[in-house]
């Protein structure tokens, strides 16, 4: 017997779907839909409970849904863990959330206080659900927004206490998402100080498995960030989730495959950080969640998730704009300098063509000057030993230069690290009850310093101060702002997350005030590099490890969640003062122009001939790459821990122009070289290779490109021109 089949030769009919279609969120009843281009979410009230049932988060389905087999709703008495608990005035933790109404939203309500996605109606629309749980009086509002154009939809749950007496809420993830029946794979980002998000790949096994951080930031341990995938899922193939937290706090990410199979994946607050009272009206929301869905393997969860943050997350003018090839001061001078060797180093980086010069450490202290790393860190003034008259006259005699042969005036940027303080500084023999400590506990030091309570609005408010005080006191464009410690003792369970909502309300106002400063976020390397920075700082330094070869794991392991454009890359001197290793200056510049912010990170006064006298060249490449590297979609052609011959490609947003970027890490003698196959092209249409070359998309998807090479580092850059 045939079945017959209707084929329309080669036609794919793709239904745009907007936020402001009324198929982006369908309610019938109390069932609900959130439907992307891509993407359905599905989930109902359970008519005799009352619950809320997960149905469906994975590819567009329209009409009703097959009844699931009864035995697998666990419903209550399920004893996975569960998303939210409450110790109520009574002193027991058990909830009873029933769905009570909903709301429809056009675009997206502000998280109060929480950096969150934005966008207008037609990007977004959103979906409150309300439960209640009439026997505590305890409302949860969880609140969905979906993007269709990116298959993203966010969540975030508040809880209002609306009783009489006061509870606690002690565990609160911001998702909770259920997957029917399946083998799976969990991908998160591991790693540690100079060895950023190296990416970890394992099965999801009965019990429970997961990750987080305690330390009081995001960390280099663990990035917020969670990717379920199909086991048979590649980079440019097959079904894969992403849930990226937008949070910058102590976390905790947990998967647990139950009894009878089905698995949970959580994300939110980490519960041994949090024990958050709320008096009779108040209300505690949780950081957003944002979970993305591909049928197009781990890339596309990526791609999906880097448009989505450069265009309705970052809020920087900057977002999406050409970044200054810059030079930072510290492997040149560190702590040693004065005015006019500051301005020796400044007017050399100018002659090499870089448009922004940074100060590092070092400059302020007064009565205990910064001249190490024991003293000076909360006096926010310029050392008047080497600056006696301040900050300007040396920033006028800078900004003053020009970048060669170019008439660009060079910028001046500056480091800072406001949340710190030493013992040995005028701030903190001042005011010793503004750092985190507990009680009569020992005040734990690292790298000689303690970290201020930004929980504290007086800490708050100095920090704005200090910050303001420096920006007005001279025309600086830049601020690098470091975090370079964790947090030990915090004096109360809620310290955690008011740090966090300080904090950002510092980043808000001084974000908001300064504009025009290009604010770049850095903790010891990537230790803060998360979407809650990114609301507000629009690029982060991605690890404090400069060496090339380590550089592309890390940057690669990085854009599993977060955009190329956020990230900053130096290059740097050799040998590497992580690795000793010694890498060719085109290697080690091709590596950095893949972040947004291209820099370097050495004294051109003490670097080989040959390695300077390439520098302009590697400047002006990367500047003409930086628009694809900002606003291009990235695919990961060939990963480091799989291959020799690590290959990324950028594609502008309207398929124009593309960059490879391969390379080549071992030697390899007398033996073929794979062909690199692109990906992302339109099949038909003719590409121009680096300026003669010729062929058609489908010969450089499905043949490749071949670039052979015989000593160990070999890197290429290669432009394509779609005809
Ligand atoms: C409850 O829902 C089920 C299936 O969705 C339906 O068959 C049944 O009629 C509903 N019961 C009530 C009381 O609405
Ligand atoms: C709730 O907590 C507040 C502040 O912690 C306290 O003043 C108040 O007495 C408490 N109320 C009850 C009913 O326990
Ligand atoms: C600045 O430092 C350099 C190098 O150490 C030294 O030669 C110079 O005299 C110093 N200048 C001033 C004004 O202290
Ligand atoms: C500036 O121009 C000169 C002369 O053409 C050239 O030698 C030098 O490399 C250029 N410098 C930069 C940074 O482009
Ligand atoms: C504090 O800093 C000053 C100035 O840098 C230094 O002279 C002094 O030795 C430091 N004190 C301690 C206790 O480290
Ligand atoms: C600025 O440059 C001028 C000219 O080179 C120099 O005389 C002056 O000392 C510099 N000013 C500062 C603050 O370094
Ligand atoms: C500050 O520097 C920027 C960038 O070079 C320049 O555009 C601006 O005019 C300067 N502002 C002042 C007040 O000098
Ligand atoms: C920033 O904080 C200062 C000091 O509290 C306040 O005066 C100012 O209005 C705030 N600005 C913004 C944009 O939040
Ligand atoms: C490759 O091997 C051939 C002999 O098989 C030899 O003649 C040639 O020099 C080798 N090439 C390199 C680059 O070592
Ligand atoms: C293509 O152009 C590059 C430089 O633009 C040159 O090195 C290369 O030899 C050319 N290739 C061919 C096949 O013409």
């Amino acid at each position: 017997m045939f079945l017959k089949r209707t084929v329309v030769a080669g036609l794919v009919l793709v239904r745009q779907v907007t936020a402001h279609d009324s198929n982006a969120i369908v309610v019938d009843g109390t069932s609900f839909a959130l439907n992307g281009q891509g993407v359905s979410y599905l989930f109902h009230v359970d008519n005799t409970t009352g619950d809320l049932i997960n149905d469906h988060f994975g590819g567009s389905v329209t009409g009703p849904i097959p009844q699931r087999d009864p035995s697998s709703d666990q419903r209550l008495g399920d004893w996975r863990t569960p998303a939210v608990r409450i110790r109520q005035t009574p002193g027991y933790t058990v909830s009873d959330f029933q769905y009570h109404s909903f709301e429809r939203k056009s675009g997206k309500p502000e998280l109060t206080g929480l950096p969150s996605t934005f966008g207008d109606d037609a990007d977004v629309s959103t979906l409150v659900i309300h439960l209640y749980d009439k026997y505590s009086d305890v409302a949860a509002d969880l609140t969905y927004s979906i993007f269709p154009k990116y298959d993203t939809i966010t969540r975030s749950v508040s809880i209002t206490n609306k009783g009489k007496g006061n509870i606690t809420v002690e565990a609160l993830a911001s998702m909770s998402v259920d997957f029917p029946y399946e083998d799976l794979d969990m991908i998160s980002l591991s790693g540690d100080w100079a060895r950023e998000a190296h990416r970890q790949r394992r099965s999801v096994e009965y019990g429970l498995q997961g990750f987080g951080s305690s330390v009081g930031y995001s960390s280099h341990l663990h990035n917020p960030f969670l990717a379920i995938v199909d086991p048979t899922t590649t980079e440019s193939s097959g079904e894969a989730w992403g849930f990226s937290l937008i949070y910058t706090g102590s976390f905790s990410a947990s998967v647990e495959k139950g009894s009878q199979g089905f698995t949970r994946a959580l994300i939110g607050f980490n519960p041994d950080q949090l024990s958050w009272p709320l008096a009779p009206g108040e209300t505690l929301t949780s950081p957003e969640v944002v979970s993305v869905y591909s049928k197009d393997g781990i890339g596309g969860v990526s791609r999906k998730l880097h448009r989505l943050y450069r265009n309705n997350l970052i809020k920087s003018k900057f977002a999406t704009s050409d970044r200054p090839p810059l030079l930072n001061s510290w492997e040149g001078l560190g702590f040693d300098y004065n005015q006019s060797t500051i301005e020796q180093l400044a007017k050399q980086s100018a002659d090499l063509g870089v448009t922004m010069f940074v100060l590092d450490d070092g400059w302020f202290g007064d009565k205990y000057p910064r001249t190490d790393d024991n003293a000076g860190l909360g006096d926010w003034v310029p050392n008047p030993a080497r600056f006696p008259n301040g900050i300007a006259p040396v920033v006028e005699n800078i900004t003053a230069l020009k970048a060669a042969n170019t008439s660009t005036a060079l910028r001046f940027g500056i480091w800072m690290e406001p949340e710190m303080v030493n013992p040995n500084s005028s701030l903190y023999r001042e005011h010793p009850d503004w750092v985190l400590h507990a009680g009569p506990y020992p005040r734990t030091e690292r790298r000689n310093q303690l970290v201020l309570n930004v929980a504290l609005p007086e800490v708050q408010e100095f920090i704005i101060e200090s910050v303001s005080n420096i920006l007005n006191s001279a025309n600086i464009s830049y601020v690098k702002w470091d975090n370079n410690r964790g947090m030990h003792e915090t004096p109360s369970p809620t310290t955690d997350h008011q740090y966090m909502l300080g904090i950002y309300k510092v980043f808000n106002n001084l974000t908001t005030q300064f504009p025009d400063v290009l604010w770049k976020g850095c903790a010891s390397g990537g230790g803060r590099f998360d979407a809650g920075v990114m609301q507000y700082f629009p690029q982060i330094w991605t690890s404090d490890d400069t060496d090339a070869v380590e550089r592309i794991t890390i940057q690669l392991g990085t854009s599993l969640a977060y955009p190329p454009s956020a990230m900053g890359a130096h290059l740097s001197a050799v040998p590497n003062q992580q690795t000793g290793r010694t890498i060719p200056v085109e290697f080690r510049g091709h590596v950095a122009m893949m972040g947004g912010s291209f820099g370097l990170e050495l004294d051109p006064a003490k670097i080989s001939e040959e390695d300077k006298a390439a520098l302009p060249g590697l400047i002006a490449l990367a500047k003409k790459v930086n628009p694809l590297i900002l606003k291009g979609d990235q695919y990961r052609l060939s990963l480091p821990e799989d291959s020799n011959w690590p290959a990324v490609l950028f594609i502008s947003e309207d398929g124009a122009q593309a960059v490879l970027f391969y390379f080549q890490i071992n030697p390899l003698i007398n033996h073929s070289v794979p062909w690199v196959k692109l990906q992302g092209l339109d099949p038909k249409a003719i590409y121009t290779v680096d300026g003669n070359q010729t062929y058609a998309g489908s010969t450089l998807m499905n043949i490749g490109l071949q670039f052979p090479f015989s000593t160990n580092y070999g890197s290429k850059v290669v432009f394509f021109e779609k005809q």
